[in-house]
């Protein structure tokens, strides 16, 4: 398939030439040359099962906000890691392309897709309707659920608790989006809710007394209690959700080829294996591998 893949990709290439001489050409005879780029075109939308532009060539760029381990996040020598960035390397891989990552806030990293700055964007994406008016998702590749952080000692017990409290949440995410909804759609009023730029400065936020829990996705729910004691999390889910790979509305050739690609990175357990590698399922964590 790869290799398949990468012929098709280097006939592309071929297309693309083509297509440029034809214009290049039209300073000579203008009325063929106009026949000839049209039919240059077609002839490369007819090798479209393989063939699909990046922004930049050779290069799948995945715009992404590093700080939600394990799926994505930097190690101490400033290099990306975790589940997103691993699949991704992957799908670059099989797709012919050199991964680069693209770190920035998780609002900008749903936007550069949508501007085409970015050829996808991986950051533990919820699919929503909303989004989905927005960009193009790729088939699920793992579940969420945002869960709740209090203080070991918190008198929120359940979720029915957090009515009246302070929420803290990272900008952008559904658990912003759904707790500052209004109590009759199961958020808990804007009012209530405090947007920080990422999870871990929410938690911070928490550990100081300035928001009296925190709605974030259970497996950096998970991380960031492992890693500050005097936290907890509670047993009740707030939202399970399905994460994929958003891209560009007109790119649909890419997200066919990335499509393809995840189907036989989840077929030859390599999804799996990268998920078991940042998560112990046994211990009963929220994320669990594929989705179907
Ligand atoms: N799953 C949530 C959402 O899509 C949170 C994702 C946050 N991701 C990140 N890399 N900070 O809204």
């Amino acid at each position: 398939m790869k290799k398949l893949l990468s012929v098709l990709l280097a006939a592309g290439m071929v297309f693309s030439v083509t297509a440029c001489g034809a214009s290049s050409e039209s300073t000579a005879s203008t009325e063929t040359n106009t026949a000839e780029a049209a039919s240059a075109e077609t002839a490369s939308t007819e090798t479209a099962s393989g063939e699909f532009t990046t922004v930049t060539d050779g290069v799948l760029t995945m715009s992404t906000n590093a700080a939600f381990p394990p799926y994505e996040m930097t190690t101490d020598s400033g290099d990306f890691e975790g589940i997103d960035v691993e699949i991704a390397g992957a799908i670059a891989d099989k797709l012919g392309l050199e991964l680069q990552v693209d770190d920035m806030d998780f609002d900008a990293a749903l936007l550069a897709v949508q501007q085409g700055k970015s050829d996808m964007v991986m950051a533990g994406v919820t699919v929503t309707d909303e989004r989905k008016a927005v960009m193009n998702f790729t088939d699920s590749y793992a579940n969420g659920i945002q869960s709740v952080i209090v203080l070991e000692d918190s008198d929120i017990a359940s979720i029915d608790d957090m009515q009246g409290k302070l929420i803290g949440t990272q900008a952008g995410t559904t658990g912003y989006i759904y707790c500052s909804d209004t109590p009759e759609n199961g958020g808990f009023g804007e009012d209530n809710v405090i947007a920080y730029d990422n999870g871990i400065t929410a938690v911070q936020a928490l550990m100081n007394g300035q928001v009296d829990c925190v709605v974030i996705d259970n497996a950096p729910a998970q991380e960031f209690v492992k890693a500050n004691p005097g936290l907890k999390i509670l047993d009740t889910e707030y939202a399970n959700e399905d994460y994929a790979i958003g891209v560009n509305k007109d790119n649909t050739a890419l997200l066919d080829a990335i499509n393809g690609a995840l189907a036989e990175l989840k077929a030859d357990g390599t999804v799996d294996s990268i998920v078991a590698k940042y998560i112990n399922t046994d211990s009963g964590d929220a994320a669990s591998s594929t989705a179907e």
